[in-house]
């Protein structure tokens, strides 16, 4: 086994970011629990040395014997091993074959409520029909041999006509199906990055971009946000300091913040992005969940005057999208819209890794999408009442909490008063609830206030969930009365 990486002492500290150590000798339990996570979440990749003993103590500002007994446990918990000679460095317990994926784990054994995730459950009725339709259609497409690497035509012409519909003028040529909006933020990504380039973006953001982002060898730059809207001055900044190759934005219901960009912000970027020669990469997979009005127009409409064809002198506005959200994350439906120029290159990275996204799958999509306003029609008064519904039990079961008021989207960003969201995710398995815990959506332990939480379950199912979330957070030993703080820097 090869150790490719490894980090330093100040480095694994700024990772750890602000933490608290509970009063009473836990220290290196909640440090050893605090390193597991980072493992566990990939932001400490397998077969990183880890540093010596001596050094993250100085770097933690506590004593050897703590982060001894810390890596002591880890070592027990399989989360790290040591060879004398050779330091220590990260593992899992089940050896390199389940690296990362506890995140993507279903909440397994039926009794755990799983709100790891921010997706909703296939609408019944229209998903059936959908199924049905696609049944009688699929023996059609056997005689052929399946393969349709740009998509089939029926499903890019419905998605073309949606962009369409919603204010920019697209034809089928500029859509490239792919099998879901992760996969089409990777193949872009893939596309015009080199390795070591680096990648603008918001910061939080949505996770699995970041380890795109990381796939593809490059580097995030991220940007905060302000109070209300995105810091567009600091991200000017950014790219003229950085030199970014691309910048990510989630302009629609940003996930986590729920956030939506307005007008104005979406021209003044397009105007950064063709003054910077920067292309923008924009992930609206979140678009179709507006609970407070219309759905925005395509940002691409802001930048529209690049030609159908190429991009030729002006950077290019790459749009993403899913039916993952709109309908269900079960079918495996995204896609690209872009210039046909652009289309065609990623198009050439998507036949290195998948050749064709399944037929089956998309005459279910196409048909959804004809079916979009109904679907539409049930989803987003429920997602409205949830949305209601879940923001009144925090503020009565867990009134130390603030949560915001998004406009649209999955779910709600709760401030928890605190810097304890891992701990309390942590603890919140034990209670069975999953949850992703805030530094999941940023790099550098950052966002440990924060806590996602998804009003994507019926009312009973976030009764339950914030039921068992209270009694998690009482028990936190950091939110107790006798509690002081011991941050580090
Ligand atoms: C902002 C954002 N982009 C992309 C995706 C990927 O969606 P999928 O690959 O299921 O289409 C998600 C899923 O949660 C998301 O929230």
């Amino acid at each position: 086994m090869t150790i490719d990486r490894h980090v330093t002492g100040r480095g694994l500290a700024k990772d750890l970011g602000q933490w608290r150590i509970a009063p009473g000798g836990t220290a290196y339990v909640e440090l050893a629990e605090r390193i597991k996570l980072l493992v566990l979440d990939g932001r400490l990749p397998l077969h990183t040395r880890m540093p010596a003993e001596r050094e993250l103590a100085a770097a933690l500002q506590l004593s050897r014997t703590t982060v001894a007994a810390g890596y002591e446990l880890l070592r027990e918990g399989g989360f790290v091993r040591s060879r004398r000679g050779s330091g220590s460095w990260t593992t899992l317990p089940d050896g390199p074959a389940t690296r990362d994926l506890s995140a993507f784990a279903p909440a397994g054994d039926g009794t755990a409520i799983d709100l790891a995730y921010a997706a909703l459950p296939a609408p019944p009725e229209q998903f059936t029909a959908a199924m049905a339709v696609a049944g009688t259609l699929l023996p059609r497409y056997a005689t052929g041999n399946g393969y349709t690497l740009l998509g089939l035509d029926s499903l890019r012409d419905a998605v073309a006509a949606r962009f369409t519909r919603r204010g920019l003028p697209t034809e089928r040529s500029q859509i490239l199906i792919t099998g879901g909006g992760q996969q089409a933020i990777a193949l872009t990504l893939n596309t015009l990055l080199s390795p070591g380039d680096r990648v603008l973006v918001e910061h939080p953001t949505y996770p699995n971009a970041l380890d795109a982002v990381r796939g593809a060898h490059a580097r995030s730059v991220p940007v905060g946000f302000p109070a209300t809207g995105w810091d567009l001055t600091t991200m000017a900044a950014a790219v003229r300091d950085a030199a970014p190759r691309l910048i990510f934005v989630i302009p629609d219901f940003h996930n986590p913040t729920g956030r939506c960009m307005d007008a104005t912000q979406r021209a003044e970027l397009v105007a950064l992005g063709r003054r910077t020669h920067t292309p923008l990469l924009i992930d609206e997979t979140m678009t179709e969940t507006a609970l407070d009005g219309e759905p925005p127009t395509p940002f691409a409409a802001y930048g529209a005057s690049a030609s159908l064809s190429s991009d030729s002198g002006s950077a290019p506005v790459i749009t993403v999208g899913s039916a993952s959200k709109t309908f269900w994350g079960g079918i495996r439906v995204g896609w690209v819209r872009a210039s046909r120029q652009m289309i065609e290159r990623i198009a050439r990275t998507k036949a290195s890794v998948d050749i064709s996204s399944s037929v089956l799958d998309q005459l279910v999509a196409t048909h959804l999408m004809g079916d979009i306003d109904s679907v539409l029609a049930t989803r987003l008064p429920a997602l409205r009442h949830t949305r209601a519904h879940l923001r009144g039990l925090v503020e009565r079961r867990l009134p130390d909490w603030r949560a915001n008021e998004p406009p649209g989207g999955l779910s709600l960003w709760v401030d928890l008063g605190s810097p304890v969201s891992s701990a309390l995710v942590s603890a919140a398995s034990q209670h069975g609830v999953m949850l992703a815990a805030g530094p999941r959506f940023g790099l550098d332990g950052a966002f440990e206030r924060y806590l996602r939480l998804p009003f994507t379950l019926p009312d009973t199912g976030l009764d339950k969930a914030i039921e068992r979330l209270a009694t998690a957070w009482l028990a936190l030993p950091s939110t107790g009365p006798d509690w002081a703080p011991a941050e580090v820097a």
